[in-house]
Order: structure tokens, then C-alpha cells, then sequence
């Protein structure tokens, strides 16, 4: 989809060590995920890039935040005015803060449960790597592959899916972009923030539903 660009990341990830996001989101680290304003901070700084990325004219459009987490993506769009529908596979994640504004629901990414041409931009924020991490892993792949088509199919004509998350290497962007272009219509490529700093860098997915023909 883009240039070559490389990078690995040697330290381990929480999606390494952990099988599902339920066996490591659970307990005192998920409070202290959800009551960290460090992290909620950090987020909102990502869903403000997203949504620079995203785009989107009319502050009346409806917005998709999927893997919600706390809420704290979804508050920043619902400060600016937008619709947002917020959905998570942790239910308990959607209990720490007053998020009736938000539509919240408890549901998996890999089937979300919306009507077609709903929303007219979906933001996922540090999500996408518990569900697509391990190229050789086939049942990723096929949950990649039904989430993706899922996505397009939720989204109108002429709108954008803006996902930042943590791939492990160059070889996992590449093989997204081969199956997003193998699998779907979609347009896009990867945006990447600060490439020369690990610690800086940040990873864009901008993906558009192109018009109705
Ligand atoms: C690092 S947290 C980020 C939460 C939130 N987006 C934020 O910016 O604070 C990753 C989130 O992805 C959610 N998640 C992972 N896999 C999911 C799936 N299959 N369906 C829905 N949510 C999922 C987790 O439950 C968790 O809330």
C-alpha cells in the first residue's frame, strides 16, 4: 500500500503474552487502564490525530469508536459535537464513567452488530493488534478478514475507517495491506507518525469506501 518502511519491535506485547484481551484487561489493571488520566490523555491525543485523519466536514456525522475501552476516544468526539456509537468486547470496561452519550454496547469487533451503510467514519484506537499480530496464525486471518468486510459494509459510501495500533513489524503491515486489497474495495495506505522514534511512532490505517457507482 505504501513505500518500504521497516521497523520490529523487540519488546513483548501485552497480545503476545496474553491469548485473549478478556485474560489481560481484567481486575486491577482494568482499573487501572480505565482511572489512569496519564492514559486517558495519551488516548485522547490518538483519537485527535485520528480524527484529523478522518476528516469529516460536518460535525452532525455519526462516528464509530470500536474497541471503546473506557470511553476515552468517544468523549473527545462527543465534546466536539459528533454522534458517537461506542462499542467493547469488556462490558465491564463501560461502567466506570457516565457514557449514556455515547450509545455504548458490548461487542466483538469481528462482528459488529450494526445495520449496512451506517456510520460515516469508524475510529478504532489501540485495538486492531489483539485482534491481527501473528501472520502465520490462520484463525487471525480469518477473524482479520470477516472484521474488515464487516467494516466496510457498516460504513456509507464516500467515508473513511481511521485504525491506530501497535503491529510488531514491517511484515504485519504488509500483510494487512495485501489481504485489505485482496479482500475488499477499499482505498488507503498507512499514515506513520514520528517513523525514525520507536517510542514516538505511531501507526494510521486510513481506509475509504469509495463512492457508489
Ligand atoms: C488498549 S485498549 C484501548 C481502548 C480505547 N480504544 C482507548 O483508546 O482507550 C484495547 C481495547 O480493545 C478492545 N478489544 C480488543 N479486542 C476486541 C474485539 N474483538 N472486539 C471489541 N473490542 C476489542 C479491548 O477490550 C480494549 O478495550
Amino acid at each position: 500500500m505504501n513505500d518500504k518502511y521497516t521497523f520490529n519491535v523487540k519488546t513483548e506485547r501485552p497480545e503476545e503474552k496474553y491469548e485473549s484481551v478478556i485474560d489481560y484487561f481484567k481486575g486491577k489493571r482494568l482499573d487501572e487502564y480505565a482511572l489512569s488520566k496519564n492514559m486517558q490523555r495519551i488516548q485522547t491525543r490518538i483519537a485527535a490525530r485520528a480524527l484529523e485523519i478522518l476528516d469529516l466536514q460536518d460535525t452532525n456525522s455519526l462516528i464509530l469508536d470500536a474497541g471503546c475501552g473506557p470511553g476515552f476516544a468517544s468523549f473527545y468526539l462527543k465534546e466536539l459535537g459528533f454522534k458517537v456509537v461506542a462499542f467493547d468486547l469488556i462490558g465491564q470496561f463501560l461502567t466506570y464513567y457516565d457514557l449514556t452519550n455515547i450509545n455504548p454496547l458490548v461487542a466483538d469487533m469481528v462482528n459488529p452488530p450494526f445495520k449496512a451503510r451506517t456510520f460515516d467514519g469508524i475510529i478504532s484506537i489501540s485495538a486492531l493488534q489483539w485482534i491481527y499480530r501473528n501472520i502465520e496464525n490462520e484463525s487471525m486471518e480469518r477473524n482479520f478478514i470477516i472484521l474488515i468486510k464487516s467494516f466496510h459494509k457498516v460504513l456509507k459510501f464516500g467515508s473513511k475507517i481511521v485504525f491506530q495500533f501497535y503491529p510488531k513489524s514491517d511484515h504485519v503491515l504488509d500483510k494487512i495491506g495485501e489481504i485489505i486489497s485482496r479482500e475488499t474495495p477499499f482505498q488507503g495506505g498507512f499514515i506513520i507518525d514520528n517513523p525514525e522514534s520507536p517510542k514516538k511512532r505511531r501507526i494510521f490505517l486510513e481506509l475509504i469506501k469509495g463512492d457508489e457507482i
